[in-house]
């Protein structure tokens, strides 16, 4: 009986480009997918693009347009990366879709009903310039735990801390720069907790890494928290059901677009979709997914699961994260190579076999160097695969008429046997995911085929009239090596292998090797694939830093305004303009943005408001001169009267920057 399993890849963001690293995860899921499948087992892929949150509603703020067009417009790209890639999903949908909608509510409804949400009140950080709370990752501040600056709102980078955004020292909104206040917030919460007991005995049961399963043990042991699943308006995702103006997190509907897109694909196939996700199915069900996304998957995921009655994963799959030359692909950075570059200038297998050949079941991370990828490329798939056909193929359409020798060697099939008996143990590396081990042993078998051919020497036997049955009979040999190579790399190398099945004229299967080709007639050999070029490497490299846009790519440069219209020196002359040392400066109750300051111009003091407070601590400003214009009509305010007006420059927020004149002027000095 064949086995029946349904895969899923994470789901990427569909508010940008597919870059390597993404490709990694992907190339590692269509290897396994397409080895199945050569093994002859039923195995679907349903994958998505991961449609909703925060960042694609800013992100399509920022340029203008609906997130709907962005995810439309993004996911349309994914699509066309994933075919260039030739990632062989059974479906990718998204997960702003009819069927996933339906899905979270009904998981959310379920849970609801079994007691297992649970509505609190919580403080939260809010953006007032912007008018919404604040997700963890657009707020930064000092870590809470060792003091390092710039740290995102959930966990530090410099001592992995984790801590709730409320406790940043100094959170600056990475929204509009300004400060964020504290503000009341009703929540709903997945109640974890309940699923500590079983979710410690799920991840020591084998279904994980022992790595991975080690890390969770210290978080179950500790206890785990209640989930927020809730976000305030304005949110882009789905509304909760009896809440309105709250929406889901994207995390909660985003595993459950793994379902939604099965159950888009059934309604296709018409297969019974619903009987996979039913506690107690016999299809096997696995994820592969990236370190980053752990929790998500190996947490809330099964405890929503088994709190709404379906069927836990069989395991998940864990891996290491892709850097290039030792430098960490970032999301936000721009240092990561996209898809679409990579295909402008090399072919996708190339890198479908780096990887391969890299890959391991564990959860390390996986450094790329150009050099090493040019070289493996080259001396593996070029200089021992692909070379094998090249070597004899000539030789059987000039000399033969494309025919392959009536019988195999008597005296090789004990070599032949070496080939076929090879299927189980690469064939057990494909299934843990150890692909490098799989590479080896197929290169092994590749070394073997060229040392066969360099030694019985066909060019050399080709000459003499008399061995022509035996230049014959090497040739068959060597394309039948040629046949049982290729066939164990079909899942790592899809174009390739179609090439070869046109060219040898057969199908390439496992079982099929268990009979070496013989009797048949080929096609004549076109050339598989080229050496990768240093030139083809440095245009991606080139191309990629010239699309990295100024890192860090959130602070925008600030539009530089037009100038105003002329006009005359006695205009100017008009504005007295003075130098001020600040006495005092007060943060002004009730009042975000705003600092009082007091204001010594020489003849008297004055008291001025400025809009400051984001880009300056109060007490960081006394004792500092400045520059005013100091024959401003007062202005009443609603905190009191402002006597004129601080120079500053830059477009607000956390961008303003007061004027300072040299040491040597002193209050009170005329500024002309
Ligand atoms: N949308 C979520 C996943 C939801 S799954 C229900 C997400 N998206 S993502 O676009 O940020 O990442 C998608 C996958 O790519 C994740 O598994 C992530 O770990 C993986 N990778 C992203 N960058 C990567 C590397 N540099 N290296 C290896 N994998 C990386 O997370
Ligand atoms: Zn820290």
């Amino acid at each position: 009986m064949s086995r029946q399993i349904l895969v899923t890849s994470a789901l990427p963001y569909a508010n940008g480009a597919l870059h390597m690293g993404h490709m990694l995860e992907y190339i590692q899921t269509d290897i396994w997918v397409r080895y199945q499948r050569l093994a002859g087992n039923q195995c679907q892929w349903v994958w998505a693009d991961d449609g909703h949150g925060t960042p694609i509603m800013l992100k399509a703020e920022a340029e203008g347009i609906t997130p709907l067009e962005l995810i439309t417009r993004c996911k349309a790209e994914h699509e066309r990366d994933i075919a260039g890639f030739l990632l062989s999903p059974d479906n990718f949908h998204t997960t702003h879709s009819d069927e996933n909608r339906e899905m979270a509510e009904l998981i959310y409804t379920r849970l609801r009903d079994a007691g297992h949400i649970v509505k609190r009140t919580i403080k939260q950080l809010y953006d007032a310039e912007k008018a919404m709370f604040l997700p963890d990752r657009f707020v930064k501040g000092i870590c809470p735990n060792c003091d390092t600056p710039d740290q995102y709102g959930d966990n530090c980078e410099k001592c992995s801390a984790t801590y709730e955004a409320t406790e940043l020292k100094e959170p600056i909104s990475q929204v509009s720069g300004t400060t964020p206040e504290l503000r009341d917030s009703e929540q709903y919460f997945f109640a974890l907790s309940k699923f500590n007991d079983m979710l410690s005995s799920w991840t020591a049961s084998g279904t994980l890494q022992p790595e991975v399963a080690n890390k969770l043990k210290e978080w179950l042991e500790s206890g785990l928290q209640d989930w927020d699943i809730s976000r305030n308006a304005p949110y882009w995702g789905f509304e909760i059901p009896d809440a309105p103006g709250k929406y889901f997190y994207v995390w909660l509907d985003a595993p459950i677009g793994y379902m939604a897109s099965h159950k888009n694909l059934a309604a296709r196939t018409g297969e019974n979709w619903e009987e996979s996700w039913k506690e107690g199915s016999n299809v096997e069900l696995y994820h592969f997914i990236g370190k980053d996304i752990t929790n998500f998957h190996c947490l809330f995921w099964p405890a929503m699961l088994e709190g709404a009655g379906f069927r836990k994963p069989t395991g998940v799959f864990c891996h290491g994260f892709l850097t290039i030359d030792n430098l960490k692909m970032s999301k936000s950075r721009g240092t990561s190579i996209t898809i679409e570059t990579w295909l402008k200038h090399l072919k996708p297998e190339y890198l479908r076999y780096y990887f391969a050949s890299k890959l391991t079941g564990s959860v390390v991370d996986m450094n790329m160097n150009f050099e090493d990828f040019t070289t493996r490329c080259n001396a593996d798939l070029v200089g021992k695969v692909v070379n094998i056909a090249s070597r004899c193929a000539g030789f059987i359409t000039k000399k033969f008429d494309g025919k392959l020798s009536e019988e195999y060697p008597a005296n090789s099939l004990h070599d032949y046997e070496v080939f076929t008996s090879a299927k189980q143990i690469i064939g057990e590396y494909y299934e843990q995911r150890e692909y490098g081990k799989a590479m080896r042993e197929i290169m092994i078998l590749a070394e073997h085929a060229n040392t066969y051919i360099n030694d019985a020497e066909p060019w050399v036997k080709i000459k003499d009239p008399d061995k022509a049955a035996e230049v014959q009979a090497i040739c068959t040999i060597g394309l039948n090596y040629f046949r049982a190579i290729v066939t164990y790399l079909s899942p790592v190398l899809p174009d390739i292998t179609a090439k070869t099945e046109q060219f040898l004229n057969t199908s390439l299967t496992l079982e099929g090797l268990e009979q070496p080709l013989v009797n048949h007639t080929i096609n004549a050999y076109k050339p598989m694939m080229t050496r990768v070029e240093t030139s083809q490497v440095d245009k991606i490299l080139e191309e990629t830093l010239a699309n990295a846009p100024a890192e860090p790519v959130a602070a925008s440069t600030p539009d530089i305004e037009p100038l105003k219209p002329e006009i005359e020196i006695d205009d100017f002359n008009k504005v007295d303009l003075r130098v001020a040392v600040i006495v005092d400066a007060q943060a002004v109750e009730g009042a975000d943005k705003l600092v009082e300051l007091t204001l010594d111009i020489g003849i008297e003091k004055r008291t001025v408001f400025a809009g400051i407070k984001a880009a300056y601590k109060p007490e960081d400003l006394i004792g500092r001169s400045t520059v005013m214009v100091a024959n401003l009509k007062p202005r009443k305010m609603r905190f009191g009267l402002s006597s004129g007006m601080v120079l500053a420059a830059g477009p607000g927020g956390s961008d303003i920057f007061i004027l300072t004149p040299d040491d040597g002027a002193s209050a009170g000095m005329r500024v002309k």
